[in-house]
This record gives structure tokens, C-alpha cells and sequence, in this order.
């Protein structure tokens, strides 16, 4: 795709399926996951990302201290601060003072979370060369800086844990799969009302989550009792047409 028609592989996401089927093969690893790739034809596609973060995190207040998300006070920062042998005293007020800003952004819910790497204390993020990280400039020209974490929760990372379908009894469809998997994909890389093209629509659930999200779709496949049944998920007569039901009225 991206040779020959010019696509870009935005995210190569994991879907690591947590339990598998058993394999008795003895060359060979067990597989547990599936990849899910991400394409996009511009760089300038839709892209939500607020619809691809994790759960908000939030910092709380405990005996009149600011603790951030991750259980942060600030108390151990400032005692290393301190003690530093290394810090100028110039150094050390820059960073009492940003220190108390940071608490305080914590305090307003502006931030969720903090890391302080200080000079001599913690290492360096990224690399240790001032000419090629902005970061290890900073921490020789300043002496620390600050890692702030968004207050709507962290970006989702490209691993995911979700549990298969459970595919016992089933009779419409041998491989169904879970509708937690299409969800992020959809409300993150598909606007409001926009269409989501489903070929191999299998069961329908990509279709009946676009549908419960406000979006649009058209899906595909070789056999027609599963597009009946994909159409029927989301309430659509033999034509294909939608029929309002009461639900849908209510809606
Ligand atoms: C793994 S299933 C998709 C299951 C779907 N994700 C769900 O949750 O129900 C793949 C589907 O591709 C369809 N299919 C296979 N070859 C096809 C083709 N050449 N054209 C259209 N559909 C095809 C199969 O009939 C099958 O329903």
C-alpha cells in the first residue's frame, strides 16, 4: 500500500488478544495477536485524538497536600533540590519556584501528573548529548525540567488487550470480533456522521458501532445471509434501507 499507492502507515496497532486457542505444534510460538494497521492517503487526514485517550487520570488534595494522579507530592523533589551539591543557588530557587508552579497547575486540575528530573538526581529522558536533545540542554543550562502529563488521561498506546468474542454457540459467524477493537478506530479516524466502509462486514460489528456512534456506513461481503444479518444489527429492512424503529424514533 504504501509502495505502490502512496499510503501512510500512521499506526501499526497490536491487538494482543490475551487468551488464544491452544496449538500443539512444538516448532513454534502460540499466536495470541492480530495487527491492525492504520492508513491514511495525506497526512492532513480526520483525526480525533481525544477519542484515543485512556481514562481522564486526576490529581487529588490529601491533609491540605497536592498529590497528582500518580501519587506525586513534590515533597521528595524539593528535599533533592535541597541537598543538591550540583544546583547553583540561583539554580535551586529557578526550580523551587517552578517546582511550586507545577504544584500548583496539579492543584487546577491544568495538568494531571509531573516527573522533575533535576541534574545529578534523575537521569535524562531521552539523551544525555545537548546536541541532540532539548531536554539534556536544558538540564545543563538550568539544571532540571519538568514532564507534564495531559489532564484528559495519557494517548492510548498502540498494544491493546481486548478479550476475542466469545465464539461458543455462534451461529451467524465463525469470526466475529469484539466491538471494543473497531471503536477507538471509529470515532477517532471517522467524523460525526462521517461513512465507515466495512468490506468483509462479516456479522456487522463494525457497522453496529459506527451506527451507535452517529456514523454512517456501507458494508461488503461475498455472502448475503451475513449482510442481512449485519443489516438487521442496525435495523435495516431487505433493501438495505433503515427502518425506524421505535428505538431509533426515541433517538
Ligand atoms: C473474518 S470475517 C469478518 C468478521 C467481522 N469482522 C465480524 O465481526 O463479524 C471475513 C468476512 O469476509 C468475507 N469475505 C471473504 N472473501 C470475500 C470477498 N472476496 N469479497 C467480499 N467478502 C469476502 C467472508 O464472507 C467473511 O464474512
Amino acid at each position: 500500500m504504501c509502495d505502490e499507492q502512496g499510503w501512510m502507515l500512521r499506526n501499526s496497532v497490536v491487538w494482543n488478544k490475551v487468551k488464544g486457542g491452544p496449538d500443539n505444534s512444538k516448532d513454534k510460538l502460540r499466536n495470541v495477536h492480530e495487527d491492525l494497521f492504520h492508513f491514511t492517503i495525506s497526512r492532513k487526514c480526520y483525526y480525533d485524538v481525544s477519542m484515543a485517550r485512556k481514562e481522564p487520570l486526576k490529581a487529588r488534595v490529601q491533609n491540605g497536600a497536592v498529590v497528582s494522579a500518580t501519587g506525586v507530592t513534590g515533597v521528595r523533589y524539593k528535599r533533592q533540590i535541597e541537598l543538591s551539591a550540583i544546583l547553583s543557588d540561583e539554580q535551586k530557587s529557578c526550580a523551587f519556584l517552578e517546582l511550586n508552579g507545577i504544584l500548583k497547575q496539579v492543584k487546577n486540575g491544568e495538568i494531571a501528573d509531573f516527573r522533575m528530573i533535576i541534574k545529578g538526581q534523575q537521569r535524562t529522558t531521552h539523551s544525555d548529548s545537548t546536541r541532540v536533545s532539548g531536554r539534556a540542554k536544558e538540564l545543563e543550562t538550568k539544571g532540571f525540567y519538568f514532564l507534564k502529563y495531559h489532564p484528559d488521561g495519557a494517548k492510548m498506546g498502540d498494544v491493546w488487550d481486548i478479550i476475542p468474542e466469545d465464539a461458543q454457540g455462534r451461529t451467524a459467524h465463525f469470526a466475529p470480533y469484539p466491538a471494543d477493537l473497531c471503536r477507538t478506530p471509529i470515532l477517532a479516524a471517522c467524523p460525526p456522521n462521517g461513512i465507515v466502509l466495512v468490506p468483509f462486514c462479516g456479522t456487522g460489528t463494525t457497522m453496529a458501532v459506527a451506527y451507535e456512534n452517529e456514523r454512517k456506513s456501507v458494508g461488503i461481503d461475498i455472502v448475503e445471509s451475513y449482510i442481512q444479518y449485519s443489516g438487521e444489527r442496525i435495523g435495516c429492512d431487505e433493501q438495505g434501507q433503515r427502518v425506524l424503529r421505535e428505538v431509533c424514533h426515541a433517538r
